[in-house]
């Protein structure tokens, strides 16, 4: 098996492993009308069923069918002949039948070894079980069907999928506790099939989900591998047969060969005296003389013997009294190794499956069909047994196949229906998260706008904030600074030491629980000084009075480097009585309340702005900051001639955008989706913040869970089954997307995850929220893109340049955790602003270091200036 998923062709495989198209088990509320069309599973006939599935199990509806014999010239004569027979026998079963003036569609049952290239294409490899019909071997067996149809000219018949019958009874299959992954049939021919991871199937070129592969096991052993397990019966057996040399292990358990497996015994046994007074007649000798259903009543245990009887006295063979009971021996030998060896073999799948899902016990049901079930009394049991003993780590049910597999290949033929209504919905769903290059270019240039307006004094979304920050650092700074980093996912106080073209930090983490985050000012700001004092506790510097940078992630008016009013608090802050003071005085107010310290508050320093100093100490070309993490927001350095709030015309000044509320004036509605509008309205902040709300951290996964919600609720996802958990505020976080997007292990660990958060899913449900994540993440990097690009451009046009060399520093945990995000961004930024030359550059220090060079620069420029 293994072998043959990997297409090792070297030696050739002796299981085929086909791909069936099949990527997914029923639902169970697949509904609609179809005909299917049976060929190939139990002796030479053929079927025609009308199927209803009316989406609930408790209201089944009986399925019309009718059986037609091929007369045996039709089995041995031409392709021609085979399907013009099957057209023909579809033709009389709707005029036997009528069905109204509706859609005909129709799910092909053909049970012999196909390559599959769709659900509806399929060439036959090579004919097995008795059948031998020129010119069809090596065609698509579909299209010879519509051929034959169309020749016949009767009725309009949609040929909408073919399966094999192992296929049709696995998706038949009534649902258990779980999904029935493994269909196995035991007819004339025997064959498996079951769900494999596609990663594991080369020849698909897939590496999500999983997918249906009939193992084609009637071939194992036609390279000789089970050689001890053969006897001299089964070697006659193949030599006479239509085949000889091939299905080996198929003519040791199918219905189609148990018979003459006994007859071959039991001619053997004659002839060596030891049956029938050593008598043989032409008829034992002859091929086909004893069938499936002979052996069947010779084992009986109650009427055996009057069959044992019965059968031989028709072989015209006297049986003498001693003879039924080695008789009924014979049958029960050939029919337990069968079982045996069918038992080996789907053990085999088991333990796969078990390995390959990583479980330690497997819980699995197979469900099974084929008249050597339906007939043999003993042949369910000793399967049963045998697996057990042969995996007992894995728990199987067996389950019978309804309508012989004709319910499961119109339920195919009905998912393949719901796959693609699905779909459809999905991508309607994810289509205004799909931004083309012409959006993108009416963002970067509204956000242009903006920025001028801004900058201007005039109406804007972006408040385009001066910093007091006039220059990046030159690498002269020297010294030991306090540096606050307040506002992104940690709370930090550090020790940054300057020195000559070295930059240490020791820092430490502290909580801000969310009740003083949303509590009072003065609690907060208490809070901040308590851990300073433990920080300068634990580093041994009680009692001195370093300058502090203070990076404060919020928007702020500065009037200079030491000062700064809070606008308003973003993210997930509000603590009350901050808003329109002076962020500086109230830290320095809460200093005093604690006496014992002393601090030297010099600046104060948006993250942004601390980012791009910390990259810029290292890259001169360091021009602008940008965040991407639990919010979103960019700074960068202007030509102060264009700052109307700052007095000068010469020189620079780093501009604080707040692109956060980009969008606040509703000029981004055209690309809001109603998720977007559910998202605000659940923030603390309604209305504020929009363009921050659809790129940053804090908010993406609550995107992503309303878009679940939604399609759960078109019955989409999760099979229409809504759970609380899914309902929860902030359940899904978007440290997940960065997890689901990553890689190929993607599909395991999206269903690791929601599997975590309660839900229940199949391969097709991780492979939508996957595909969710995927959108929702990718609108987000393309809009930062349009940000940055509209940013670097207006810089570049600020300098009258053709061409700009520039770098941007960057932070923030979804930028840096995501595994596309930045690369995104790249891209979006190549595309719109294709005059620049963009170098990333991701800080590793977070922007406290930044806030310490700002601190630096300043009692530089201090001293400087004394002097
Ligand atoms: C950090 C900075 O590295 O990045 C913070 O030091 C900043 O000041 C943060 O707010 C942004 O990222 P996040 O993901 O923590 O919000
Ligand atoms: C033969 C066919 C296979 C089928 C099986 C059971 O082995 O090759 O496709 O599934 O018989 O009918
Ligand atoms: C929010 C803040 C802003 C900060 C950003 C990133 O948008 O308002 O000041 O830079 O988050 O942390």
């Amino acid at each position: 098996m293994e072998q043959a998923l990997m297409e090792q062709n070297n030696p050739a495989p002796a299981v085929r492993m086909l791909p069936t198209y099949v990527g997914s088990t029923p639902h169970g509320t697949e509904q609609g009308d179809f005909l299917v069309l049976e060929l190939g599973a139990t002796g030479a006939s053929l079927r025609v069923l009308w199927v209803t599935l009316t989406g609930t199990e408790e209201h089944r509806v009986e399925p019309r069918s009718q059986e037609f014999v091929i007369p045996q010239e039709v089995v041995l004569g031409s392709g021609q002949q085979l399907f013009d027979f099957a057209a023909c026998c579809l033709s009389e079963f709707l005029d036997a039948h009528p069905v109204g003036n509706q859609d005909l569609k129709l799910g092909f049952s053909f049970s012999f070894p196909c390559h599959q290239t769709g659900l509806d294409k399929s060439t036959l490899i090579s004919w097995t079980k008795g059948f031998k019909c020129s010119g069809v071997e090596g065609h698509d067996v579909v299209q010879l069907l519509r051929d034959a149809i169309q020749r016949q000219g009767t009725y309009n018949i949609d040929v909408v999928a073919v399966v094999n019958d192992t296929v049709g009874t696995m998706m038949g299959c009534e649902l258990g506790a779980g999904p029935c992954e493994v269909g196995l049939i035991v007819d004339t021919g025997t064959n498996a099939c079951y769900m494999e991871e596609a990663r594991h199937v080369a020849a698909l070129d897939e590496d999500r989900g999983r997918t249906c592969v009939s193992i084609e096991w009637g071939s194992f052993n036609d390279d000789g591998a089970l050689g001890p397990v053969m006897t001299i019966f089964d070697h006659a057996l193949d030599y006479e047969s239509l085949n000889p040399g091939a299905q080996r292990f198929e003519k040791m358990i199918g219905g189609l060969y148990l018979g003459e497996l006994v007859r071959l015994v039991l001619a053997h046994l004659a002839q060596h005296g030891v049956l029938f007074g050593g008598c043989t007649s032409p008829a034992l000798l002859s091929r086909g003389s004893i069938l499936l259903e002979h052996v069947v009543e010779m084992e009986d245990p109650f009427t055996g013997a009057a069959h044992v009887h019965a059968v031989l006295q028709d072989l015209d063979l006297s049986p003498q009294a001693s003879d039924a009971e080695l008789v009924q021996h014979v049958c029960a030998a050939v029919c337990t190794r069968a079982a045996q060896l069918c038992a080996a073999a789907l053990a085999a799948v088991l333990s796969r499956l078990q390995h390959s899902r990583e479980q330690q016990t497997l819980q699995v049901a197979v469900a099974t069909g084929g008249q050597v079930f339906e007939v043999h009394p003993r042949f369910r049991s000793i399967l049963k047994e045998m697996v057990m003993l042969l995996v007992p780590e894995c728990d199987v049910s067996f389950i019978p196949a309804v309508d012989g597999g004709g319910q499961g290949v119109a339920m195919v033929t009905a998912v393949a229906a719901r796959l693609a209504a699905h779909r459809h919905l999905l991508e309607e769903t994810l289509a205004p998260f799909q931004l083309n290059c012409q959006q993108l270019i009416v963002v970067q240039a509204q956000m242009r706008e903006a920025m001028i307006r801004g900058l201007q004094g005039e109406a804007s979304s972006l408040r385009m904030l001066p910093t007091y920050v006039r220059a990046t650092p030159d690498g002269s700074e020297r010294g030991d600074f306090l540096a606050l980093d307040l506002g992104g996912t940690n709370f930090r106080v550090l020790l940054v030491r300057v020195a000559k073209g070295s930059v240490q930090i020791t820092n430490q983490v502290y909580s801000i629980p969310e009740c003083v985050a949303q509590g009072s000012g003065q609690e907060l700001f208490d809070h901040i000084v308590d851990c300073i004092v433990d920080f300068q506790q634990r580093q041994g510097l009680s009692g001195q009075s370093l300058p502090l940078g203070f990076t404060f992630s919020f928007p702020c008016k500065q009037l200079g480097l030491d000062q700064g009013i809070l606008l308003n608090w973003t993210k997930g802050f509000n603590a009350s009585g901050c808003e329109g003071q002076d962020v500086v005085c109230l830290l320095r107010e809460a200093i005093g309340r604690r006496q014992a310290v002393e601090l030297n508050v010099v600046a104060i320093v948006n993250d942004t702005v601390g980012t791009m100093m910390s990259c810029g100490y290292d890259d001169p070309h360091c021009e602008m900051g940008l965040i991407v993490g639990t919010g979103t927001n960019a700074c960068y350095m202007e030509e102060l001639r264009n700052v109307a709030s700052v007095a000068g015309d010469s020189g620079y000044m780093c501009i604080n955008m707040e692109w956060g509320a980009f969008g606040d004036d509703g000029s981004l509605s055209m690309l809001s989706t109603c998720f977007d509008a559910s998202v605000d309205q659940a923030s603390i902040n309604p209305g504020k913040q929009r363009f921050e709300k659809m790129i940053s951290g804090m908010y993406l996964g609550e995107i992503v869970r309303h878009i679940l919600l939604h399609l759960t609720s078109l019955g989409v996802l999760f099979q229409g089954q809504q759970t609380q958990c899914l309902q929860t505020r902030d359940i899904f976080k978007t440290k997940f997307l960065s997890e689901i997007e990553s890689d190929s292990l993607a599909l395991r660990q999206v269903r690791a995850i929601l599997e975590d958060l309660g839900l229940t899913l199949t391969s097709d449900d991780a492979l939508m929220v996957l595909e969710v994540c995927q959108a929702v993440s990718r609108r987000a990097a393309q809009l930062c893109g349009a940000g940055v690009a509209a940013v670097v451009e207006k810089i570049r046009e600020n300098r009258g340049l053709e061409e700009l060399t520039v770098s941007v520093g960057v932070d923030g945990t979804l930028y840096k955790l995501h595994p596309h995000f930045s690369s995104l961004v790249s891209a979006t930024v190549r595309k719109l602003a294709p005059h620049c030359t963009v170098t990333f550059l991701q800080s590793e220090d977070g922007s406290g270091k930044g806030a310490a060079l700002v601190t630096a620069v300043a009692c530089r420029l201090a001293q400087t200036t004394r002097v």
